[in-house]
């Protein structure tokens, strides 16, 4: 059966110490992962190397990053190739965030070719989708979030494709304290999976594991998680906060 993931994305908080405090609460809590359940930490680049060294000894906890760049190595000051976080063990990078979509200019395109090198090096790439609030108001949310499935993943294989989590983050849901309601998220998974169907054949669109992500917190995960096509989450602001961030990890079943 698929994989049931919940992700913490720090974003661009805390200091290495905030950090590593943040892993060792978490660790400490004695939180038990069954067959299939993984925990991604999704840090800044400059605690990747800490994150995998104390997490290393757990099973099923994974460290990644929270963006690569689209080109395999060159004169591009300032970033980060997939190679490099492959060589520091890092497991997963997200793709396509919305906050990279919106403030560096992230074209499907463009997330098409950083799929692309995160799966060259061995790097599962976590590839965000998701639409905004006037999209889901005009509700043409299905075809806007088939359209950057499409551009961003289908030249791949089914091979490939293995290696790749779905994220669906409606962008008005993140950072808001506005969840999608269950019936929602479901909705959105089944039509994803439909897609994924549709593409790639039955098999490996129940293989696929997609996450929900915006305001997911300990209250509403267990909702969220019930739902049959929502297989973990993808936690921006409850994931700083150990005591929030394991309690949603115990919603997963
Ligand atoms: P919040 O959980 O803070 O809404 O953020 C969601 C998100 O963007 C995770 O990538």
């Amino acid at each position: 059966m698929r994989k049931k993931i919940v992700a913490g994305n720090w974003k661009m908080n805390l200091t290495l110490a905030q950090g590593e405090q943040l892993i060792n609460d978490i660790l400490a809590t004695g939180l038990k992962l069954t067959e299939g359940q993984e925990v991604v930490i999704c840090t800044p680049f400059p605690y990747l190397t800490k994150a995998k060294a104390l997490l290393k000894n757990y099973q099923g906890f994974y460290v990644g990053a929270q963006n690569c760049h689209s080109e395999k190595a060159g004169a591009y000051t300032g970033e980060v190739a997939a190679e490099m976080l492959k060589s520091i063990d890092v497991d997963y990078v997200i793709l396509g965030h919305s906050e990279r979509r919106e403030y560096f200019q992230e074209s499907n395109a463009m997330l098409a070719k950083k799929v692309d090198q995160a799966l060259a090096s061995g790097l599962k790439p976590i590839f965000c989708c998701g639409e905004p609030l006037e999209i889901r108001q005009a509700e043409t949310q299905n075809a806007y979030v088939a359209k950057q499935l499409e551009e961003s993943l289908y030249h791949l294989t089914e091979e490939q494709l293995k290696d790749v989590v779905i994220a669906y983050e409606p962008i008005w849901a993140i950072g808001t304290g506005l969840t999608a309601s269950a019936a929602q998220a479901q909705d959105m998974h089944a039509f994803i999976r439909s897609q994924i169907a549709a593409k790639y054949g039955r098999e490996a669109a129940l293989r696929i594991s997609i996450l929900y992500g915006g305001s997911a917190k300990p209250g509403n995960a267990e909702e969220l998680f019930a739902c049959p096509d929502v297989d973990g989450g993808l936690i921006g602001g409850a994931s700083l906060v150990a005591a929030d961030f394991t309690a949603i990890v115990s919603k997963l079943g």
